[in-house]
Order: C-alpha cells, then structure tokens, then sequence
C-alpha cells in the first residue's frame, strides 16, 4: 500500500552522522516517503516537530550534543502526539531498556536496511492510528460516563471497583482514591424489594443473563434510611469474554414518591365517589319519598276538598234565583277545572298506579300522556304480564323511562319511539328509542343537562349497566340491565 495514503506531512529525519542521513534519505525515496528535514541534534529536533508536524519521526538514539535521542524522544512525546521510530548501530541491551520505556514505536539497527524499514514504518504508522482511535473513544465512554447524573461504577470480573463517576462519589460520600480497588459491598449495602441484603451476590449470574439485567433495589451508605433505585448491571464482554462490570444505580426516590401519591389520590378520590354516591341516593330517595308525600297531600286534603266544594255548589244551585245560578254554575265549571289540574300536578308528582298498581300500568300511563300531548307514535312492548319487582327499584326503572320519553319529546323531534322491558329470572332489561335526530357526546358534557346523569346513577344503585348510544341524524337509544335478585 502507498504511504501517501497514510502520511499528511513526511518523515523528519533527526542524525548526526552525514553518511547514514544520505543512505537513509535514499532509502526513503526509494519508499515513496517525503523527508521534510534532516536535524543533527536533539535540541533542534524538539523545535522542529513543533514547526513541521510530521507524520513520523526517525530518530538516531546516538547524538552530538547534551540531549541524546532518548532524551529528544521524551521531550517530543511529552508535548506532541507523533510516533518516533529509533535508529542504532549497536544492539546493547542497555541502550535498548532506555529506548524501550520511552514509549517508541520500535527501532532499526543501522545501516538501514531498506526493508526493515518499510515495515518498521508501516507497524508505527498503523499503531499510532489504532491508539489514537483508542484514546477517542475513551475520551467518549469516559466524558459520558462523567457527565450521567446517576451513579455508575464499572468493576473487573472479581467485582473490584476500577472506577467511580462523579455522581457516584457524591452518593458514596468518598474520594476517587477511597473507592479503587474495593468491593461494592465495602462501600454501601444493596437490597432487593424484600430488604434482603444482596450485596454479595448482585454480580453473580449477570454474565449468564442475556445483556444486561434491571430491577428495583435499594442502597444504603451510612444513612437511616435506604435509597430506592432501578440498578441496571451490564456484562462488559470482548470477544466471548467477560472483563467487567458496569453498574448504573439511577434515583427513584422522585418517582416513588409520586406513586406514593398517586395511590393516596386514587383512595381519596374512590372514598369520596363512594360519599358522592350515597350522597346521591340518599336525595334521591328523599326526592321521591317527598314527592309521594306532596302528591298523597294535594290528591287527599286539596283535591277532597274541592270535591266538597262542587258537592256544596250543587246544593246551593237547587235553592238559589236565576240571576245567581249564571255565577255558581261558572264557580262549579272552574272546581272542576281545578280539580282536574290537582288531579294531575299529583300524578306527574308520583304516579299513584305505580304504587298501588306496578311498573308496567305506571309506564302505560305515562306512554300516554306523552302520546296524547306530543302527536308521538310510541310502540310499548313488555314481557311478561306482569313484573315482581322491589318497589324501589320499580320507581327507578319507571323514572328511567320517563325521562327518556321527556328527552324524546324535547330535543329529538322523533315521529316513533320504542320502549321495551323485559323481566327475566336474572335481569331487568329496559331500552328506549328513537328515530329522532340523536346527538353528539359532546352535549352530554352541559352542567344544566342532569337526566342522563340521573337515569346512570339509578341504574347504578342496583349495579346495572347503562349506556346511551346516539349519533347525530341516526336517533337515540338507551339500554339499561339490571340484575335482579329477587328470585334468588
Ligand atoms: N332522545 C334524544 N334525542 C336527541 N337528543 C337528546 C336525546 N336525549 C338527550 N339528548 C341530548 O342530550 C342532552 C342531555 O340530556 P339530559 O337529559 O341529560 O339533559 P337535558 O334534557 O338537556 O336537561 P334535563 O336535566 O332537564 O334532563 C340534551 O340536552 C340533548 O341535547
Ligand atoms: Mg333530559
């Protein structure tokens, strides 16, 4: 392979011997390798690379001068990042020790031979870049490392500790040096959901499990209390071997917390449905029990009284003159009248047939009255005859119909309606609909709109379900299930 691919700059040549710089300079030639400069002593040489950046220093060990090549490639490597490769004439291990801990790229006995050269050089080019790769990316995993906000410790296969982060000397309460070369149970305990200390075992099988492994865990170091973190150990593995640890120990303190309070919210929350919901049905109940209450007392006193009225109206009229019976005849017209009015404000307050009678003679009554006012074909169908049902029940079931006929007629501009019930030995089933205009979910959200409300909220006393479904131009339907244990 060509150099020029590999070398940006040349070679600096630093030799004090005239005839080996010739040879060498040949050689190098010869390779296809630029020689930037040739330099006869150490002291020019560290200048040099400064101004010269090359690619690749040979550097003869013997100089002229107070600085020997030794000494040049030291100054060099201390400050530059170049690969230095030694020339020699003489093969003494002395020298060579020296040249060794240096940190060389190796060295070529003189006269130079032109191709121990070639691969000497190729070898120094090829290390150099391989080491600096490695420096880069160490440079990455540990500013990475440095910069993460949860603990990270990396350990060897025995679980030593070789390295600590920043935020893990903080948790730790430690020193860099304090760390190295201790264990992890040294340094803090690690315990798993069940308190049970782990310290010991929590390397042991991770290089069996697939990558890596993540639970919840808590550690302690010196504190009364334990920390709660999701601990995430990673097998570091080269070539099917495993060579380490690296051990992330993120804080969840913050998150616990909050799913402390999220759990408090979500009982509070239930508790206060529950209050709601009794709340509820104890209005409702109130509601219906005053209802009956003001019907029994404007259909007993108020309506008794004014068919006593009529009754001594009556009496009157047969001893009374002419010109007087014209009065007393529209006195008795407008009893009636009232009587009548009485009669319904009492049922509309609380159908009495639905106490004395049943669900399904209160539905017919109130199928037609909506019929009669609102010109509405309205098709009852009801299985069986008859329905056995606890009477508070049977007064929900028949609210639910009622407003359902009220929203019918108020807001779906229907020309039919269906109402359906249904008593079988499990449950109570009730539908209701229309082939009216139907509506959005959207109008459900209206703080004055409380009849759908109220009608899932009786379903809802007796655990049934209930559901409307509607979508504008297609009518409305309501279905409620109840289930009925009254036969059990
Ligand atoms: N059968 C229906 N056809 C068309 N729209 C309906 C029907 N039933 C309900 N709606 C729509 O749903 C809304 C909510 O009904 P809901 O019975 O809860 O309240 P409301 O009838 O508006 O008021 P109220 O509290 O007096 O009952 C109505 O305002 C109406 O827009
Ligand atoms: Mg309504």
């Amino acid at each position: 392979m060509s150099y020029s691919a590999k070398l940006t700059n040349g070679v600096l040549i630093v030799e004090d011997d005239p005839d080996s710089a010739f040879l060498l300079e040949h050689r190098l030639k010869k390779l296809d390798i630029p020689v930037l400069e040739v330099i006869a002593t150490g002291e020019m040489a560290v200048a040099r690379v400064y101004d010269l950046s090359p690619d690749l220093v040979l550097m003869d060990i013997q100089l002229q001068g107070d600085m020997d090549g030794i000494e040049a490639a030291k100054k060099i490597t201390r400050q530059f990042d170049v690969p230095i490769i030694f020339l020699t004439a003489h093969s003494d291990r002395q020298t060579l020790d020296r040249a060794a801990v240096s940190g060389h790229y190796g060295y070529i006995l003189k006269p130079v031979d032109s191709r121990q050269l070639d691969v000497s050089i190729q070898v120094a080019l090829k290390q150099h870049h391989l080491e600096q790769e490695l420096a880069i990316s160490r440079a990455w995993f540990q500013e990475t490392i440095y910069g993460i906000a949860d603990m990270v410790i990396t350990t060897d296969t025995d679980g030593i500790i070789d390295y600590v982060n920043p935020a893990g000397l903080e948790v730790l309460q430690r020193d860099r040096k304090d760390v190295f070369g201790r264990k992890l149970g040294e340094l803090m305990s690690i315990k798993d959901k069940h308190a049970a200390d782990i310290s010991g075992q929590i390397l042991e099988g991770a290089a069996d499990s697939a990558l890596y492994r993540r639970d919840e865990h808590y550690i302690n170091v010196n504190d009364p209390t334990d920390i709660p973190v999701d601990l995430t150990v990673i097998p570091i593995i080269t070539r099917r071997n495993l060579v380490g640890w690296v051990l992330f120990f993120h804080d969840i303190t913050q998150r616990k917390q909050y799913e402390q309070d999220l759990v408090r919210a979500r009982d509070d929350l239930n508790a206060y449905k529950t209050e709601l919901q009794h709340l509820s049905d104890h209005l409702r109940s109130v509601q219906e029990k005053e209802r009956g209450n003001i019907s029994r007392e404007i259909h007993d006193e108020i309506a008794q009284n004014l068919a006593r009225i009529r009754m001594d109206i009556q009496n009157v009229k047969k001893k009374c003159e002419e010109e007087e019976l014209q009065t007393l005849n529209n006195a008795s017209e407008l009893v009636d009248e009232t009587i009548q009015s009485v009669r319904r404000i009492a049922t509309e307050l609380r159908p009495r047939i639905l106490d004395d009678v049943g669900l399904i003679a209160a539905v017919q009554w109130q199928v037609n009255q909506s019929r009669a006012r609102d010109e509405l074909d309205i098709e009852l169908s009801y299985e069986p005859e008859e329905f056995s049902l606890e009477h508070e029940m049977a007064v929900d079931i028949f609210r639910i119909v009622q407003e359902s006929l009220h929203n019918v007629t108020k807001h779906a501009d229907a020309s039919t309606a269906r109402i359906k019930l249904q008593q079988t030995d499990r449950e109570v089933i009730v539908s209701i609909a229309d082939n009216g205009n139907g509506f959005e979910k959207d109008a459900l959200q209206s703080a004055s709109s409380l009849g759908i409300v109220g009608m899932r909220e009786r379903a809802r006393r007796w655990n049934g379900n209930f559901s409307v479904s509607s979508s504008p131009g297609k009518g409305t339907r309501i279905d409620v299930a109840i289930p009925d244990l009254s036969h059990h």
